[in-house]
């Protein structure tokens, strides 16, 4: 595995790369990583022939009064990792690299950014879309993984593929969870024990819900129930807990048997965890 923190020699990695052995594909992370990204990386060599993977604590998508400075930092142990999953190159560009002074261009994707994740955190998905719009321009992959934990995110990063024309196929891949059914999150490491006991009330609210939702009772008293127990568990604040519609993300106030995608953010403690699950 080669780790480049250059432009230009990325650049020239990844041309040498596809001559040698063919499809690219980009699984895009922020580091820290887990089981949840590992997925990411072992479905890469699936769908390609050499897998990069990016690593960039992107400062574009954290707010103001976000965990940017806190966000778990483990470059070597990730680097270790992924040399032992068989990745080709690690790319772990700096700041000043991605974004050089005099920065001036943004992207806004409106439509399945705006509810949810995009109303409690304003600006977030600009700073996601710019990154991986960037991330896409790079690389140039014939195919970028993303997973389903962030679902509002994969439907963003479709619907600005799709409008931009990138020429890229995008996968998303199913929430890997702990045993308990907590699903993996590098901010999960914030949560001290009692917190992270207490956390489990939210895949338990999901699953409650979403079953509830399947055997046609009331879209929005089970919402309101599902919320009511999470705060009741301990979570401090609950963002959202919706129903949308699993390719727009227009949220649904009734089930009417399309695919649709169960969606809650809630707040233990400091830490702010997402959560969802298909109905
Ligand atoms: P990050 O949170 O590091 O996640 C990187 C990728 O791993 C995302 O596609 C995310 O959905 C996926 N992922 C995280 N936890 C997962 C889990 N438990 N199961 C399956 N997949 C999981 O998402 C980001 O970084 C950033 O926003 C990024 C796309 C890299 C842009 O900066």
């Amino acid at each position: 595995m080669q780790t480049i923190n250059q432009l230009d020699a990325l650049r020239q990695h990844i041309s040498a790369l596809r001559d040698a052995k063919g499809r690219v594909a980009l699984v895009p992370t922020m580091g820290a990583l887990h089981d949840g990204h590992m997925m990411l990386v072992k479905e890469a060599r699936r769908h390609a022939d050499a897998v990069v993977v990016s690593i960039f604590v992107n400062p574009t998508q954290f707010g103001p009064n976000e965990d940017l400075d806190a966000y778990p930092r483990t470059m070597a142990r990730d680097a270790e990792l992924l040399r032992a999953a068989g990745v080709d190159i690690l790319w772990a560009p700096h700041a000043h690299i991605v974004y050089p002074p005099g920065f001036a261009t943004h992207v806004h994707v409106d439509g399945p950014s705006n509810a949810y994740c995009g109303a409690a955190r304003p600006g977030h998905f600009d700073g996601v879309a710019l990154v991986v719009a960037k991330l896409f321009n790079q690389v140039q992959p014939d195919v970028a993984l993303f997973g389903e934990k962030d679902f509002q995110q994969l439907a963003v990063i479709r619907q600005m593929a799709r409008d931009l024309d990138f020429a890229l196929e995008i996968l998303g891949v199913p929430i890997v969870r702990d045993a308990d059914g907590l699903a993996l999150s590098s901010r999960n490491t914030y949560l001290t024990v009692e917190e992270r006991a207490a956390a489990l009330a939210l895949p338990y609210a999901l699953g409650q819900a979403a079953a509830q939702i399947r055997a046609g009772d009331d879209v929005g008293q089970t919402l309101a129930k599902a919320s009511a127990d999470i705060l009741a568990a301990g979570f401090a604040r609950v963002d959202y807990f919706a129903l949308a519609d699993a390719a727009t993300l227009e949220e649904l106030h009734h089930f009417d048997g399309r695919p649709a995608r169960l969606l809650v953010a809630a707040k233990m403690g400091n830490t702010r965890l997402i959560d969802n699950v298909a109905i």
